[in-house]
């Protein structure tokens, strides 16, 4: 897919701030630092249009961005870090959840996992919190460049079997890479096919 545009819409606290949901959707999501906007602007080409830092918990509140005028990335804020207080970490989860339950427009959430990193608590129990309430999903295996191509084979492949002890089939996944931006091809076709199957459905 060519990305002719990417502008940023607007960042929402709670779900009555979203906009419409007009046309199809993709979140990001995943522990804080783990990558999301440095994804966002990888995927997009823009540089700038996610803020990225090296500072855990940058991105707060939902950040949606419209792409070639059809479709919306949806930057969510990270989960599970812990020098956020408690309270905050609260916050985040209650608007991870209403982003859920009223996105009718999402056809795929992406989970992005460390690849460097063995699977944690949170980041399963988020997985499988998706299976049950049946929102599609995806997983990208973020920062590959980090490890040589042997561990991230092997971690990749013993993340998978982990989800195999919930689930029958695994879900999509992706190794990324921002420095050589590995994935984007990837990713970028199956947000592609997914626009194709909802036009196709009528939408
Ligand atoms: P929060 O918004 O704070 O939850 O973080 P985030 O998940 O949006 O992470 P962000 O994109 O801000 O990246 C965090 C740090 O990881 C930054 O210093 C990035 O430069 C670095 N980083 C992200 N992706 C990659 C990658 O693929 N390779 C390498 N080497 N570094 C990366
Ligand atoms: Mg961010």
């Amino acid at each position: 897919m060519i990305i002719r545009s990417a502008e940023f819409v607007k960042s929402s606290a709670a779900a009555g701030q979203f906009p419409p949901p007009d046309m199809p959707e993709y979140a990001f999501t995943g522990r804080s630092n783990v990558g999301k906007s440095s994804l966002i602007n990888m995927l997009t080409g823009y540089k700038r249009l996610a803020k990225t830092s090296s500072t855990p918990g940058k991105t707060k509140l939902v950040n949606h961005f419209l792409i070639n005028d059809h479709w919306y990335l949806a930057d969510l804020p990270g989960y599970g870090y812990a020098r956020t207080s408690r309270s905050e970490r609260k916050g985040f989860g209650r608007l991870i959840e209403s982003y859920l339950r009223v996105r009718e427009n999402l056809l795929s959430m992406f989970v992005l996992v460390d690849s460097r990193h063995e699977p944690q608590v949170s980041d399963l129990a988020f997985i499988n919190s998706l299976g049950y309430n049946g929102v599609p999903f995806a997983i990208v295996f973020t920062k590959s460049d980090k490890l040589s191509p042997a561990l991230l084979q092997r971690n990749v492949a013993d993340y998978l079997k982990r989800l195999e002890q919930e689930w029958e089939t695994p879900p999509p996944w992706f190794c990324a890479s921002v420095t050589d931006r590995r994935g984007r091809e990837e990713i970028l076709g199956y947000i592609e096919k997914a626009n194709i199957k909802f036009t196709a459905n009528g939408n």
